[in-house]
């Protein structure tokens, strides 16, 4: 396993590239078993879930390559069956169900299991796909999905879950008639989505709002799309500036999606500014904690949730940090506290603490966006501060120590 190590204490100076969206490009890839044609995507990131995905899409009978951050797909000899190997890896993977009866009428899906940050079940997932008339049982930890054609629904989803609403919208581009999805996610992933699957002949609208309608039509044909830019990535970054006081211009930047980000930082005391694909990022003064509630789009990102944690716990002042989308989100507030955070939990909620500096020491990543937070932290803490287990890391951020250390920050891949 490889680990991260870092000498604090630098600020951070320059300009990072940020990468397409993990989030965006999971289901995009995905979405193209519903299509019967080419697809060629750009922008895709050069990541381990990105692969792992593509591992799943030649298991089904993809031609799936990836050269550079372009990949060319093509759906043409489908199979039916996702194993529980690469299911049990990543998530996400699950969300080939729903095209998979759109385009065969039948599926064989490992169902996720829990992960870290909770157990992140799918019932919503299934119980939107019966509506539309998939049956479903389970036979030893798998799906098994079958169907005639799938038909429109109107679907009133309990939660707002963007991997619901992704899958929804998916499986029901080629449903007979019309699909409403209320109370639907409004995450800027979903919207992408949604944008690629309408250039290749969807009839998708609402996407972006709590209301979607999906027009079903007969088959989705090739097309070429750019996968957009990753807000979490970005936000890690703005975090990165904050917490080094430094000064980061972030380039190809999806801005119209971090207002809730902005915010914050702006309330804790940090400059922000740019236009519509790039900002500015800097510190001139003393930060201060702030209280935040995580929410679905286009509230406080969770997945943010544990970066401003990292920043808080080194400003002046204190915060309450409150987890509102997952049960088991605070993993890396005891990694935090070994380098000496103030931070103390009650049920969803953290109350951390500012003190004047981190201390290094050896710490424990436990999923992705905690390994984040750690190696914030370990940029601004005084001397060593080594992040073990950051395959985590691997899974989302593309070349997360060469773009830290091409703006000013002493960082090293080694081996454990
Ligand atoms: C997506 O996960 C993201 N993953 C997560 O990012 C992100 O944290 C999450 O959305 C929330 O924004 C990808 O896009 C690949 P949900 P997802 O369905 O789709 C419950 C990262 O770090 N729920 O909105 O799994 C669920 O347990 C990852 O990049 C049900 O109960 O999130 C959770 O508590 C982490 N039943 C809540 O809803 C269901 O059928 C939100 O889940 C579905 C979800």
């Amino acid at each position: 396993m490889d680990k991260l190590v870092i000498e604090g204490g630098a600020a951070l100076r320059g300009q990072i590239p940020i990468s397409g969206s993990k989030n965006a490009a999971l289901p995009i890839l995905l979405a193209s078993i519903l299509v019967d044609g080419q697809v060629r995507l750009s922008n895709v990131p050069d990541l381990k879930d990105i692969a792992t995905t593509l591992n799943l899409l030649a298991l089904l009978g993809c031609q799936a390559e990836y050269t550079g951050g372009e990949v060319a797909l093509h759906a043409c000899d489908l199979k039916p069956e996702a194993p529980y190997d690469l299911v049990r890896t990543m998530r996400a993977s699950v969300l080939c169900l729903g095209p998979l009866l759109a385009r065969l009428g039948q599926a064989r899906v490992a169902l996720p299991g829990g992960c870290a940050i909770g157990a992140r079940p799918v019932d919503m997932h299934l119980k939107g796909l019966a509506q539309m008339g998939a049956v479903f049982e389970l036979e030893s930890g798998d799906i098994i999905g079958n169907c005639d054609r799938l038909h429109g629904a109107h679907i009133q989803l309990d939660f707002p879950t963007v991997g619901g609403t992704e899958h929804l919208i998916m499986a029901a581009t080629l449903a007979e008639g019309v699909t409403v999805l209320e109370n639907a996610a409004r995450e800027p992933e979903i919207q992408d989505l949604a944008n690629f699957l309408n250039a290749c002949g969807a009839r998708i609208s609402g996407h972006g709002t709590s209301v979607v309608r999906i027009e079903g039509v007969e088959s989705l044909q090739g097309a070429s799309y750019r996968v957009m830019p990753d807000r979490i990535e970005a936000g890690t970054y703005l975090v990165a500036a904050a917490i080094t006081k430094g000064d980061l211009e972030l380039v190809d930047c999806p801005v119209g999606a971090l207002d809730a980000v902005i915010f914050k930082l702006t309330e804790m005391g940090m400059h922000i500014e740019g236009d519509q694909t790039s900002l500015r990022a800097y510190v001139d003064g003393p930060l201060h904690g702030v209280d935040v509630s995580t929410r679905p789009y286009p509230g406080f990102p969770t997945d943010m949730q544990a970066q401003i944690m990292a920043l808080m716990s080194c400003s002046p002042g204190a915060g309450v940090i409150t987890e509102g989308i997952f049960e088991n989100r605070f993993m890396h507030v005891q990694e935090l506290c070994r380098l000496g955070a103030h931070i103390t939990l009650s049920g969803q909620s953290a109350m951390v603490r500012g003190v004047d500096t981190l201390k290094g020491a050896t710490v424990m990543a436990s999923d992705l966006r905690a390994s984040a937070c750690l190696v914030l932290a370990g940029l601004a803490a005084e001397g060593r501060t080594d992040v073990r287990r950051i395959y985590h890391l691997d899974r989302g951020y593309e070349h997360l120590e060469v773009k830290l250390g091409r703006v000013g920050a002493k960082i090293r891949r080694e081996k454990e």
